[in-house]
């Protein structure tokens, strides 16, 4: 657009139009501050009031938060639920026939499940794993694709207490295995495949390999025939397809009540090291906040239609897809296949077809698609929409001003929410009625949420500076543990140097109306197409490669996808030089692939005879992000003890 310049100059703040703020739940900068101020006076009765508004409890709660323990926080631990009776059963028989997921497949295919089917397939689900032996608590991984069956499956374990822990279908058979194993699982649930983009991609052999290199918990898999005609193999495990384990089973399920505390899933994410940390939610308080935001920050009524593009692989599809949404008994799009096939214009099709009203997406995403020209768009009625929203990196304005425009026309306000797999829901972000937007930034924290921008000592920094985003008190939906891991726990997310605060690992500033701008990681994790990767866990599969001597990953600015990944290499033997440095790029890329997914593949490899390192032998990864853009690198590098090195990275030499 020529004019998205302009009015990024001319206007730098929207505020909510009176017909989006006169209908919403929190309408108003005054409501909001009033929820601002009861939070602060009265903090735990704040938490209670949400919790008994947004969970229906089987056994209520008397304690609110318990921080004896800090920071193994507690809360609303004598209180019982279950989580799919929140999410299914609440809403019967009132919401009976209202369709809770509309499944668009691939190929453009839909069904419409009602509650009470969902009911009805969660249940006999649920009875299925039961008779296959699982309990309260047992591990059960879930590999499947972006179909109903991936939720239906997360409601099933949450039935009867069982925890689940979804890896995205995308990471390889390598990385499926660790979590089998770090989780050690009783039972996987996957699918002979699925489509993308009009091809087939296979699912269970990966399970059959990731099983076949050993994973001793597993005792049984279940495979979804769901696209047919591919070779479905065998695993070491007892087998059943998903059609033969629901046989004959009854479509109710006594739903086992669960105490607030009790895990609901792990989730694996990326830090600063090699080994992704399993992420524990618990049930009470996680569903709290998933359901309070898609109430505030989604403003999600009856008669919404909602989509949100997150695969149930990464957090924002637990708790936008599964959870969030359906506490609410909303009508939601689940979406199996890419935003450009058959042609670019999938999403809006699917938008005017599905007469979506709330639109979920990444800014990887509205880039490409911004990229494509606004003539695609603008094919489709967009005017079923009212409110748009992102999330999983920093938005441009450019972006932001576009999908404003030309996808929101102007009309629906843009909630840039910021949360991670950590905090289980949105903890800064806009609340569309009531507060006034500027592109880029996720604005202000919500009502209950204490976060700063502190220095490494856990002093508030000034106006403009940037510093540590912390929050400073404890969140129902805040992660519980690492899995098997307390101590690490402990030591990343409240360190010694913070009192007692939730370090998110994001750097951050406050402008002067206290609206927060992300400004990136301050770990080694970089952000891919809004997909969190660390730099180890790419350096610890490179090096695993029996060619490779030494590795350092890095992530370089791209303008679709956020950050891509840089590997500089060291092999054995004489430095790859031409054809050779070619098929060693390869070779490489493919390894990666193999060892932890597509997502991983590095962009550019390049080799040398060493890396830049301090003479303790530290690299200096510093150097190594400017080399990455092509830049020499500026400051200080007198320490380093090779300095010629920089010229060959370079390419120089
Ligand atoms: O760096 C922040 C970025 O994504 C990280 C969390 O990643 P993950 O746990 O995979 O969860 C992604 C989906 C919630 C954060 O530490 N991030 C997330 N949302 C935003 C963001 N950066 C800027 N703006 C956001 N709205």
């Amino acid at each position: 657009m020529d004019n998205l310049e302009s009015m990024l100059s001319e206007k730098r703040i929207f505020s909510p139009s009176t017909e989006f703020s006169e209908r919403a739940r929190i309408g108003s900068r005054a409501a909001f501050d009033a929820l601002v101020a009861e939070a602060e006076r009265d903090f735990e009765g704040f938490w209670a009031r949400l919790a008994r508004e947004f969970v229906t409890w089987d056994t209520p709660f008397s304690e609110v938060l318990d921080d004896s323990n800090a920071p193994f926080f507690k809360w609303f631990a004598d209180g019982r639920l279950n989580v799919s009776v929140n999410c299914i059963d609440r809403h019967l028989p009132a919401k009976a026939e209202k369709t809770a997921i509309i499944g668009e497949s691939d190929d453009g295919s839909v069904t419409h499940i009602s509650y009470q089917e969902l009911h009805d397939r969660v249940a006999k689900f649920a009875n299925a794993l039961k008779a296959q032996g699982i309990e309260k608590g047992d591990r059960v991984v879930i590999y499947l694709p972006m179909i109903p069956e991936a939720t239906v499956a997360m409601l099933a374990c949450a039935r009867i207490g069982a925890i689940h822990s979804v890896v995205f279908g995308g990471f390889s058979a390598e990385a499926l295995r660790d979590r089998i194993n770090d989780t050690e699982a009783k039972m996987v649930i996957t699918a002979d495949g699925n489509m993308r983009g009009g091809k087939k991609v296979t699912l269970k052999g990966q399970v059959d390999k990731a099983l076949e290199h050993g994973c001793p918990s597993v005792d049984t898999v279940i495979m979804l025939e769901h696209i047919g005609g591919v070779d479905t193999g065998a695993s070491s495990a007892k087998e059943l397809t998903w059609a033969e384990a629901v046989e004959g089973q009854p479509a109710e399920c006594e739903p086992v009540m669960v105490e607030a505390e009790h895990p609901l899933f792990i989730l694996y994410t990326s830090g600063s090291t090699g080994k992704p940390k399993g992420i524990v939610h618990s049930s009470g308080g996680y569903l709290v906040n998933a359901a309070m935001t898609c109430s505030w920050v989604f403003d999600l009524n009856d008669d919404d239609v909602y989509w949100c593009t997150a695969d149930v692989g990464w957090i924002t599809g637990h708790t936008y897809v599964t959870y969030g949404p359906l506490a609410l008994g909303v009508t939601q799009v689940i979406f199996e296949g890419v935003p450009t096939y058959p042609d670019a214009g999938r999403f809006w099709d699917m938008v005017e077809r599905h007469k979506v009203s709330v639109f979920y997406t990444a800014p990887t995403a509205i880039r490409a698609l911004m990229k494509l020209g606004d003539e695609v768009p603008n094919q489709y009625d967009l005017s079923s929409l009212r409110l748009l929203g992102t999330v999983g990196e920093p938005i441009n304005p450019e972006a932001w001003v576009w999908y404003y425009q030309v996808i929101g026309g102007g009309r629906c306000p843009i909630t840039d929410t910021w949360w991670q797999t950590e905090t289980g829901a949105h903890l800064i972000a806009p609340v569309p009625g009531a507060i006034d937007l500027v592109p880029g930034s996720c604005t202000l924290p919500l009502p209950g949420i204490m976060a700063d921008v502190v220095d490494d000592h856990g002093h508030s920094v000034p106006t403009e500076s940037g510093g540590n985003l912390v929050i400073k008190k404890p969140w129902p939906s805040m992660l519980r543990t690492i899995w098997g891991d307390d101590e690490r726990f402990q030591r990343t997310y409240f360190p010694d140097n913070l009192p007692g605060y939730y370090l998110a690992g994001d750097s951050a500033r406050r402008d002067q109306d206290g609206y927060i701008w992300i400004m990136g990681r301050i770990d080694d994790v970089i952000n891919v197409s809004g997909h969190r990767l660390g730099t180890m866990e790419v350096e610890s599969a490179l090096v695993a490669h029996p060619e490779v001597a030494e590795a350092a990953v890095v992530g370089r600015p791209h303008d679709v996808k956020g950050e891509t990944i840089v590997a500089f290499v060291v092999v054995k033997g004489d430095r790859p030089k031409g054809e050779a440095a070619e098929a060693m790029v390869k070779t490489l890329r493919d390894w990666v692939t193999e060892q932890i997914g597509p997502i991983a593949k590095p962009e550019e490899i390049r080799f040398g005879d060493n890396l830049p390192k301090t003479r303790s032998g530290k690299i200096m990864r510093r150097l190594l992000r400017g080399i990455a853009k092509d830049e020499l690198p500026e400051g200080d590098t007198s320490t380093l003890e090779n300095p010629a090195i920089l010229d060959q990275l370079m390419g120089k030499d």
